[in-house]
């Protein structure tokens, strides 16, 4: 009683304060900033600092937490402030649902080559949100990430978000070849589109962290409309074995996840990981197959698709398992010379 009484106290004459800098940021015409040392209170050490952990941009400190700002050395207080000035500065505060609404208007959709596919998912891959393909080796899910990277590229009439990629490549499956060949199948030039793809190859799983970490300025000063981590998951598969570590790689991967989400939400970008499968052997009914990860990955993935092979080699069979809004479905597309395309019609008649 006593504690909180006096903690109360302690607190109450300090609420006033707070509620008076919310609302300066609030009503004075929300100033923009540009880097870390404009926001008031940042000076060139301060800025420094956020810098060498990974925040070089106003969008990655507006949807920072003030504890992730401490090893700066700024105080509680001073972080707050300084998050909340740059949530002003780029409009990230409370809304009401008919703002959301209007926010959501704001969400971009880029194709994935298929229509087929597209519809499944609403029309296209959404931006601010993670979608991941799983599914069993040779299933397409580099393929996809490879295709992706040359659609980003598109102008919106033709599905694409006129931005570039960025690829996180964690097994060394990133072939800029590839990539060539489906650009030269869109009658884009090769050369423009491998210009606008930024590749880093990740070693371990805090290489993979850090490396996205850190990604912020280079997703701004790209205009990078896309970030895949392909494969999300195969490090810290490896990497931690046994019971005793998976609560350290499951609190990992929670916090590689956000950091993702938060990147796609404030650059407006399409997330896309992959993840591999693992077959349960105590599953009688249902699907065995499961993809890595656990709750953590499942919970923070808006969008889950399922890619398998079919008995006729080039078709692939996708299957919306998790969506926030879309019922569960299944559509078929094919990978080819070309890359990701449409079955025809004459295809689909076929016996899968
Ligand atoms: P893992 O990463 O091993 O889990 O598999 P993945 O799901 O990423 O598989 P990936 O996307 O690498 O798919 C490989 C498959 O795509 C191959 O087995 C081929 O069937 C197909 N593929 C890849 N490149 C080409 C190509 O140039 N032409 C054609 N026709 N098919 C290709
Ligand atoms: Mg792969």
């Amino acid at each position: 009683m006593t504690i909180s009484e006096e903690s109360e106290a302690s607190e109450t004459p300090e609420v006033p304060e707070v509620e008076a800098d919310v609302a300066e940021v609030e009503t004075s015409e929300r100033k923009r900033y540009e880097c870390l040392e404009d926001l008031p209170g940042v000076g060139p050490a301060t800025a420094q600092k956020l810098q060498e952990m990974g925040f070089h941009t106003i969008e990655s400190l507006a949807t920072a937490t003030a504890r992730e700002l401490a090893p700066a050395g700024i105080g509680e207080r001073k972080a707050l402030d300084v998050i909340r000035h740059a949530r002003g500065s780029i409009s990230l505060s409370f809304v009401r649902a008919d703002e959301l609404w209007k926010q959501r208007q704001s969400i971009l959709r880029l194709t994935t080559g298929s229509q087929v596919l597209d519809n499944l998912v609403g029309g296209g891959l959404e931006s601010q949100t993670i979608t991941e393909f799983y599914g069993e080796y040779g299933s397409g899910k580099s393929q996809m990430c490879h295709q992706l990277c040359v659609n980003v590229q598109l102008p919106p009439e033709r599905g694409g978000l006129n931005g570039a990629a960025l690829y996180i490549d964690t097994e060394n499956t990133f072939h800029t070849e590839r990539v060539i060949s489906m650009a030269r199948h869109y009658d884009l030039d090769p050369e423009e589109v491998v210009k606008n793809l930024i590749v880093a190859e990740a070693y371990t799983s805090d290489h993979q962290i850090f490396l996205l970490e850190n990604a912020d300025k280079i997703i701004k000063d790209n205009n990078v409309r896309l970030i895949i981590v392909d494969s999300l998951t195969a490090h810290f598969r490896s990497e931690y074995v046994g019971r005793e570590t998976l609560a350290m790689r499951q609190q990992k991967l929670n916090k590689h996840m956000h950091k993702l989400i938060r990147l796609a939400r404030a650059f407006n970008a399409v997330a896309v990981v992959t993840n591999q499968v693992m077959a349960k052997p105590d599953v009688f009914f249902g699907d065995a197959i499961h993809p890595i990860g656990g709750h953590i990955v499942a919970h923070t993935s808006h969008t889950r698709v399922y890619l398998r092979k079919s008995a006729r080699g080039p078709v692939r069979i996708a299957r919306l398992v998790s969506s926030p809004y879309l019922p569960n479905g299944e559509g078929i597309f094919k990978i080819t010379e070309n890359g990701v395309e449409e079955v025809d019609e004459a295809e689909r008649g076929k016996k899968r």
